[in-house]
């Protein structure tokens, strides 16, 4: 996958965000959260929050594009930079148990027909980088303990360190925190042909 970037996300991307966030959510975790909750997901609202998460200073918003295939693919809301398949959102890490110099990957998901060919990796090392550029050494990122997708953290170099329970629509379910306690080895580690930008603060909208 020469052609993938992985650039910070601008306001323009929040639309596509959305639809990524909302149907690899349907993808993942059909099985693992009430039904309730998936059924519930809605690209508008998904879309407003992560407008918004964009606006704090201290988070980044990440994403994986690629080449759309021709003129008409996702009109009207193409982006001149490609489509979005992937994205990561990262920031200080939230919740009293985590020290204050911990960074926390807050999402990270990837469209089904493109996981599986680095692009989680690319995300995550990326994230990984904007967090080292603000002091953070460190990372945690929370995953519901029943998704086999955790495996992916253990590849990457991450080790379980506690669990944890999120409550959603009544029902509590475990959520185990991974830690890497340096994440020197992750960002050095190789990344796949595409092209990684230098991932600053955004300015502009
Ligand atoms: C988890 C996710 C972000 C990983 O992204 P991806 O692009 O599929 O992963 P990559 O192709 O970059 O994989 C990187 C490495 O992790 C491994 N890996 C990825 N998913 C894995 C899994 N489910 N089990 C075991 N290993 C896995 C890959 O084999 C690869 O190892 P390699 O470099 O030795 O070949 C993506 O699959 C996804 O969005 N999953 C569904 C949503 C989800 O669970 N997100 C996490 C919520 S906390």
């Amino acid at each position: 996958m020469s052609s993938l970037t992985i650039r910070q996300a601008r306001k323009a991307d929040a639309r596509e965000v959305a639809h990524v966030h909302v149907d690899t959510w349907r993808t993942t975790y059909r099985g693992l959260m009430p039904d309730s909750v998936l059924e519930g997901l809605s690209y508008e609202r998904s879309q407003a929050k992560w407008e918004s998460f964009m606006e704090q200073s201290d988070r980044v918003l990440l994403v994986a594009g690629v080449p759309y295939n021709d003129e008409t693919e996702a009109a009207p809301y193409r982006q001149s930079e490609g489509r979005v398949v992937g994205f990561a959102a990262a920031g200080p890490a939230m919740g009293t148990a985590s020290s204050a110099r911990d960074g926390e990957v807050y999402a990270i998901y990837v469209l089904k027909s493109y996981q599986g060919q680095g692009i989680g990796r690319m995300l995550l090392q990326a994230a990984a980088g904007y967090l080292y550029g603000q002091g953070r050494e460190a990372m945690i990122v929370r995953v519901l303990s029943d998704n086999p997708y955790r495996a992916f953290y253990e590849r990457l170099g991450a080790t379980p360190v506690r669990t944890e329970e999120l409550e959603i629509a009544g029902v509590v379910l475990a959520e185990t925190v991974y830690r890497w306690a340096d994440t020197g080895t992750l960002r050095r580690s190789r990344t796949g042909p595409g092209c990684v930008r230098p991932i600053q603060r955004n300015t502009s909208g």
